[in-house]
């Protein structure tokens, strides 16, 4: 489903070039739960956003259900983040004047969905993250176990086929890291979506079906578990 070859990646700071990744390969397979674990500043976060069509790399190839990804145009890439992608990220990244329902159903609004299906949907998913009587309440009235899982409603409004994720329980107790990895199995495991997530803690592996480990920009290690 997702086939990248020898991607790399360069930062430029000034006079000093930051060789992010130097020539990652992997081919992700529809339903795996992958884990990409590493160091920090291996280059965990530059290959998910790389693979998410967030960033661009410097060189390699990349086709995501067999579409050459790298040429499509910026629009085009935006139309396929929509309706194949869905993100969570460290710090949620939820608007915070919006309620918990309003955030949810922002892909959705984008992609075009009339609104009162975006509140159907939207609500379909707050109920599966378990959130449903908190529909009304803004990020702030929300503990962050709660934002994270309005986020992982928000990726999911769409029925995207892929699920990036970067370090989603860093700012989470371990209770609630528990319930944000139960749920990405439960995803996983029941709609056969894939799941690619970036973790920096030993015990989330037993989660993981696949890892991929990274070591100064370069994989050292892929494996199923
Ligand atoms: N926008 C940027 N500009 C310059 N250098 C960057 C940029 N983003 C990342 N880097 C550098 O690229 C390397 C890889 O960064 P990346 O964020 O992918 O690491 P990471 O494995 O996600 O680390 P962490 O576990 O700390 O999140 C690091 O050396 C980092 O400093
Ligand atoms: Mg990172």
């Amino acid at each position: 489903m997702i086939s990248a070859v020898n991607i790399t990646k360069t930062y430029i700071m000034g006079l000093v070039e930051v060789h992010a990744l130097r020539g990652v390969s992997v081919d992700i397979k529809e339903g795996d739960f992958v884990g990409i674990m590493g160091p920090s500043g291996s280059g965990k976060s530059t290959l998910l956003h790389i693979l998410g069509l967030l960033d661009r790399p410097n060189g390699g190839g990349i086709t995501i259900s067999g579409r050459d990804v790298l040429k499509m145009s910026d629009d085009e890439k935006s139309r396929f983040r929509l309706s194949k992608f869905g993100f969570i990220f460290q710090d949620y990244a939820l608007v915070p004047e919006l309620t918990a329902l309003e955030n949810v159903i922002i892909p959705a609004m984008a992609k075009g969905m009339p609104p009162d299906e975006c509140v159907r949907t939207g609500m379909k998913y707050l109920g599966e993250v378990g959130l449903s009587d908190r529909r009304g309440h803004i990020p702030a009235e929300l503990s962050g176990g709660e934002q994270q899982r309005v986020a992982i409603a928000r990726a999911l409004v769409n029925s995207p086929d892929i699920i990036f994720a970067d370090e989603p329980c860093a700012n989470l107790d371990s209770e609630n890291s528990r319930a944000v990895l139960e749920l990405f199995k439960k995803i996983n495991e029941e709609t056969e979506r894939t799941v690619i997530m970036v973790s920096h803690e030993e015990w989330h592996k037993k989660y993981f079906e696949r890892l991929i480990l990274l070591k100064d920009g370069m994989v050292s290690e892929d494996k199923y578990l």
